[in-house]
């Protein structure tokens, strides 16, 4: 068995992509800017935000976050991303997620231009993946699919299990398990809460990405042997042996599953380290306009 380190790959991207940045300050060139939007004081998305910030200051980026409080208007923050929409400085930004039920989600992602969508969420990001051009892909499914491709994982013609059907994770992992290209050229099943023999369904693949968001829903009898096992859940789970109070618990039941498996992502310090990463290298690409003029 072979334990991913999502964290050793994500320092080795990061030092990449500070090299590139210093480059492109040696010659004169902008730095790249990626401003964030938080809205209240969610744990998870504070934490999210912060490391967004931190992961900016190491490879050299500038950043800003700008802060709202959970009542403000949906006008608001439309205005407040028209704003960054016209901000020549700023390259990328992003409005973490998930924002307070009286803001519609969809009319907040659809009012950001895309070529400053670094989430890769809006529709013509999405939809430009879906038909393969060159786009923003979402940093979960970009981090998941830059593992296998340092791991040399082989995909092509292999079954692929995607375990959840989510516009973050799910589904636009599975298109790209689809694309033809490596990593890709799969066979790619998606399942999720209403599919009829998920056991059998698992049990057939060479490649399962558990994006479910239920702590230890995958079990070792649920795989055969030699799987290559992705684990993108991080579900707060109480632990009051913990300072904080809590544990990332993933979607995958590590004992179980790691000894039949030839690759498994941990969690934490899999996928988790990646999404970072696969935001900066995002910002990058929007400062250099190499994706979008
Ligand atoms: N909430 C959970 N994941 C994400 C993400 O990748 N981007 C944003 N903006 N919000 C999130």
């Amino acid at each position: 068995m072979i334990l991913i380190d999502g964290k050793a790959v994500s320092a080795q991207i990061k030092k990449e992509i500070a090299e590139e940045v210093l480059q492109i300050k040696a010659s004169g060139g902008k730095t790249p800017h990626l401003a964030a939007v938080l809205v209240g004081h969610d744990g998870g998305s504070e934490t999210y935000v912060a490391a967004k910030v931190k992961a900016c200051e190491e490879v050299g980026f500038k950043s800003s976050l700008i802060r709202y409080e959970s009542d403000v208007t949906e006008t608001e923050l439309l205005a407040c991303v028209d704003r960054l929409n016209k901000d020549a400085d700023i390259d990328g930004f992003i409005v973490q997620l998930p924002l307070p039920k009286h803001i519609d989600e969809d009319k907040i992602i659809e009012a950001i231009d895309y070529r400053k969508d670094v989430d890769g969420f809006h529709p013509v990001n999405v939809g430009r993946r879906s038909i393969g051009l060159p786009c923003f892909i979402s940093a979960t499914p970009a981090g998941i699919i830059e593992l296998l491709r340092r791991y040399e994982i082989p995909t092509q013609g292999k079954n692929c299990v995607v375990l959840g059907r989510s516009n973050i994770v799910g589904k636009p992992v599975a298109s790209l398990m689809l694309q033809k290209a490596y990593p890709g050229d799969a066979t790619v099943t998606v399942c999720h809460s209403r599919t009829a023999n998920l056991k059998e369904i698992c049990r057939q693949a060479d490649i399962i990405i558990a994006a479910l968001g239920v702590p230890e829903f995958l079990k070792g009898d649920m795989v055969k042997e030699g799987v290559v096992v992705i684990d993108v859940g991080t579900t707060r789970v109480p632990d009051a042996s913990k300072k904080s109070g809590f544990r990332l618990s993933g979607d995958v039941k590590f004992d179980e599953v790691a000894p039949k498996a030839a690759f498994i992502t941990p969690v934490p310090g899999g996928v988790g380290p990646m999404t970072i990463v696969s935001l900066m290298r995002n910002t990058l690409l929007a400062g250099k306009r190499e994706i979008y003029k």
